[in-house]
């Protein structure tokens, strides 16, 4: 294909508006599609204030912020704004059938050499391409909030994806400034929220069944592990609301595995959604919850350490990534000082499937089975870096 030069993003919410500014910083030039001339507007006047940051930050010089935000345009049709882009890029809310009709719109009324993305984070790229008659230009690229700032980017196959589109979409990413990881498989939670819910799930149940208080947890996960927030912290940060809708497409799509706590569910029918309503897990209204620093010894960090090591390698199992890309994807997406399979490796991976096996004996729980490849890995005696090779290969 040609450079790059036009893009469209149709919805301008949280992400839209952000995905525009990136592109337009970029030096792209932007279609920014929505459904009012109102919601368009409050979305340049964030793009302005975020832009007008950047300058005060020396990010970016004072008199960009005028050409950048000329390279935005606005309009409430979807045809009239993808009629001459070459990558289009989806942010409207998460429901299956909008998306398809946006799909099925943008379908008709783009350039035939355009690709269409989807920035969703749980619906499956497979069936939102089939909705066009252009599957193999149809892809995810999925941001993290706030596109601004988070550098990573997952760029998900979906099973019609042709690789070009997905060579074209890495490519896209990095001249973007991001780091992209390839998805390579349309699997729900793709990699960093298939890990996150399972760490999630391991410190919602702790708590759910007494052995713990969720302040010993964020302790042992922010001072011993050294993750940017606390587990409860950080889900009241993503919205609890959030949470417990991607906690069930996990559920249906995995299974037993995938056993959501009922510890969410309460809290989202009183309306206590986390920092966006003033109170979640933790009281927000005084602004960001103090972790309480001499907790950390109170809860074993192993608990979580294995459960994201295990659904690591079932995602490598799955064929779905490789151990660098998703060490990757967790430090780019979530600020971990190492990925799980770095984890793995500096720990035991012996240890490891101790710790599931001890938690499986303990509760009978399928999220504990050990996967295949940690048992394999194992039995020959791949048990990182004290044997030379482990996830990877040392020395
Ligand atoms: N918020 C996050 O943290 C986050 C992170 C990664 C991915 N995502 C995904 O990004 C997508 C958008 O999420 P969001 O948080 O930005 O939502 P949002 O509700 O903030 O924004 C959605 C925007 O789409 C607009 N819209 C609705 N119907 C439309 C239509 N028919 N045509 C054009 N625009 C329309 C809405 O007016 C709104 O401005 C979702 O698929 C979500 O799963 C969200």
């Amino acid at each position: 294909m040609e450079k790059l030069q036009k893009m469209a993003v149709i919805g301008s919410g949280t992400m839209g508006h952000g995905i525009s500014q990136v592109l337009a910083m970029s030096g792209y030039e932007v279609t920014m599609i929505d459904i009012s001339d109102e919601i368009l507007k409050k979305a340049m006047e964030k793009i302005k204030w975020s832009l007008q940051k950047f300058a005060e930050k020396r990010r970016i010089k004072p008199e960009d912020v005028e050409t950048i935000l000329s390279r935005i345009k606005t309009t409430t049709s979807v045809e009239e704004g993808v009629k001459d882009a070459d990558f289009v890029i989806e942010a409207v809310p998460e429901k299956m059938d909008l998306k398809k009709q946006i799909f099925s719109k943008a379908d008709k009324a783009a350039p035939k050499h355009a690709i269409l993305a989807t920035n969703t984070s749980s619906l499956s790229i497979t069936e939102i391409s089939e909705a066009t008659e252009r599957p193999d230009k149809v892809v995810g690229m999925h941001f993290f909030n706030p596109p601004q700032l988070m550098p990573l980017v997952e760029v998900i196959k979906g099973e019609h994806t042709s690789d070009e589109t997905v060579n074209i979409t890495v490519e896209l990413a990095k001249k973007l400034g991001k780091t992209p990881v390839v998805c390579r498989k349309d699997t729900r939670g793709f990699i960093v929220n298939r890990i996150l819910g399972a760490v999630f799930n391991e410190a919602f149940w702790a708590v759910y069944n007494k052995e713990v208080t969720m302040e010993e947890v964020d302790s042992a996960v922010k001072y011993k592990a050294g993750f940017p927030m606390g587990i409860f912290e950080l889900a009241d940060y993503v919205g609890l609301d959030v949470l417990y809708y991607v906690s069930k497409v996990m559920e249906e799509a995995f299974g037993d595995i995938a056993k959501p706590c009922p510890i969410v569910e309460p809290l989202v029918k009183e309306g206590k959604l986390g920092q966006k309503t003033g109170q979640g897990f933790y009281d927000w209204s005084k602004g960001r919850p103090r972790i309480p620093f001499h907790l950390a010894d109170n809860f074993d960090i192993m608990r979580i350490y294995a459960v994201a090591v295990n659904e690591a390698a079932r995602l490598i199992y799955d064929d779905v990534a490789d151990p660098e890309d998703i060490d990757t994807a967790m430090k780019f997406g979530t600020g971990w000082p190492s990925g799980p399979c770095e984890i793995a490796d500096r720990e035991g991976i012996d240890v490891i499937v101790n710790k599931l096996k001890e938690l499986y004996e303990k509760t009978g729980e399928a999220r504990y089975k050990p996967c295949p490849l940690l048992e394999e890995y194992v039995s020959k005696n791949w048990l990182g870096r004290k044997t030379g090779r482990g996830f990877y290969k040392y020395g």
